[in-house]
């Protein structure tokens, strides 16, 4: 008999993960919840949301069901994982105290001064008044980030010290997060190129994933506020092969260890976000204790490997031996979203189009934030859809993911033109150098 995976969400990230995991010959039923319309294609959608952590956890004790797998950090953050341990389930994703690496940015920040791990500077704030007069002697610019979760939102990059002391007032004295704004981290502006270096961890062992960069600002040029992820691509140029083993022996393997010697062994997808400057060196912005989104859609695009395998190793402690094949070419996803997110968007607009867009070959057209609506797929959240292509090169993934997107109708779409813009400009300078 197959196995039987629940996976917990509902994003693109899921749609994915349920996407390959269909395709392993040692699974026979799906399950998402609450999933969305393109999980409902490969999976069996339930009406539980990833907070209903007791529902889900007896759902899986009454199907038997042999590997959960979870998504989105908040329900990591809030212990689902113990709770199935608890009762023999087997779950992919980190414990509660694990997911604290990105649960709380000051319990992040002060694990990495501990363990000497690469980082910007800081401070962390429980009182409004202490940050600012702390601001007030910094240089800008200066970046101030909620220590809880904010949904990829919660870190802001500000120009000038009184855009940075309006935002100490904007998260911890109008509560612009919530709770997560009850504690800040007030931290110094590093420049660099970003790099996204996700692994699969089994309290031990560091299996890494392929290289991705995402794009976290709303705007063009990586302009405007940040959002979970307009767009992202695999393999990442800017890491190179010693700056993946320098990412290894300085952050994830340290990292690793400082958990386990914390007495918090870590289990599931470590996420570092990487800042890496001209001379090469690298510093750790954040660490997510789940898979990225959308980064998630591009390397599995070109993961050849059976990803169930992996989860299930990942879950038991066995990564041991274990090496994943990948696809040489470039995958390069485009976030479809609702016009004004990550302000207020519009729900209920049908999309058309999505067949033929999925038909062109080497087009995967993952959604998000959509569902069936009288036999029609609408929009039904900020990132509605997920498009990712292959190519031989960035450049030729980027078209394919456009041309994709361009036989989409909706009306009220707004996506990033230049997704793999720094991807696209290594290639042409490659190209120039070898020209000459
Ligand atoms: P975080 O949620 O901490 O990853 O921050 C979200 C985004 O804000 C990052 O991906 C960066 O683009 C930006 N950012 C965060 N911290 C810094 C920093 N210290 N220097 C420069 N940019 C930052
Ligand atoms: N794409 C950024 C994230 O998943 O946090």
């Amino acid at each position: 008999m197959g196995m039987k995976i629940l996976v917990v969400g509902s994003g693109g990230r899921e749609h994915a993960l349920v996407w390959k995991i269909a395709q392993s010959p040692l699974v026979e039923q799906i399950y998402c919840a609450p999933g969305n319309a393109g999980t409902a294609a490969l999976a069996r959608n339930l009406p539980l949301d990833a907070h209903h952590i007791e529902a889900l956890r007896d759902f899986a004790l009454a199907e038997r069901i042999d590997l959960t797998v979870v998504g989105p950090e908040a329900p990591l953050v809030e212990g689902l994982t113990d709770h199935f341990r608890d009762k023999g389930l087997a779950v992919f994703g980190p414990s509660r105290a694990a997911a604290e690496i990105e649960g709380s940015k000051a319990f992040m920040k002060d694990l990495f001064a501990k363990y000497r791990i690469p980082t910007a500077d800081y401070r962390v704030f429980e009182d409004a008044e202490a940050a600012k007069a702390y601001i007030r002697y910094q240089e800008p610019p200066i970046v101030v980030k909620a220590s809880g979760l904010a949904g990829g939102k919660g870190a802001i990059v500000c120009r000038t010290l009184s855009a940075a002391l309006a935002t100490v007032d904007r998260l911890m004295v109008h509560r612009e997060f919530g709770k997560a704004g009850e504690r800040i981290v007030v931290e110094e502006f590093l420049a660099g190129e970003e790099a996204s270096f996700i692994a699969l961890v089994d309290g031990e062992r560091v299996l890494p994933l392929a290289g991705s960069q995402d794009h976290k600002a709303i705007g063009e040029g990586d302009t405007g506020p940040n959002t979970g992820g307009m767009g992202a691509y695999s393999p990442a140029p800017v890491l190179t092969p010693e700056l993946h083993d320098k990412a290894m022996a300085q952050v994830m393997i340290p990292t690793v260890r400082a958990l386990a010697a914390e007495g918090r062994p870590y289990r599931g997808v470590l996420y570092a976000g990487l800042m890496i400057d001209e001379d090469d060196d690298l510093r750790v912005l954040e660490f997510n204790a789940r898979f990225g989104d959308p980064e998630t859609q591009p390397i599995l695009a070109r993961m050849r490997s059976d990803l169930v395998p992996l989860l299930l190793a990942s879950a038991t402690g066995s990564l041991e031996g274990m090496a994943v094949d990948w696809d040489p070419r470039t995958a390069l996803c485009v976030v479809m979203a609702g016009n004004g997110y990550p302000g207020a968007y519009e729900r209920g607009a049908p999309i058309g189009g999505l067949e033929q867009a999925a038909g062109l070959e080497d087009v995967m057209v993952f959604h998000a934030g959509t569902k069936m609506d009288k036999g029609r797929i609408v929009a039904d959240g900020g990132r509605v859809l997920g498009v990712t292509a292959l190519g031989d090169t960035a450049t030729q993934a980027r078209e394919k993911a456009y041309q994709a997107v361009r036989l989409i109708t909706w009306k009220e779409a707004y996506y990033r033109r230049d997704i793999g813009y720094r991807a696209v400009a290594r290639e042409e300078e490659a190209a120039e150098e070898d020209a000459r």
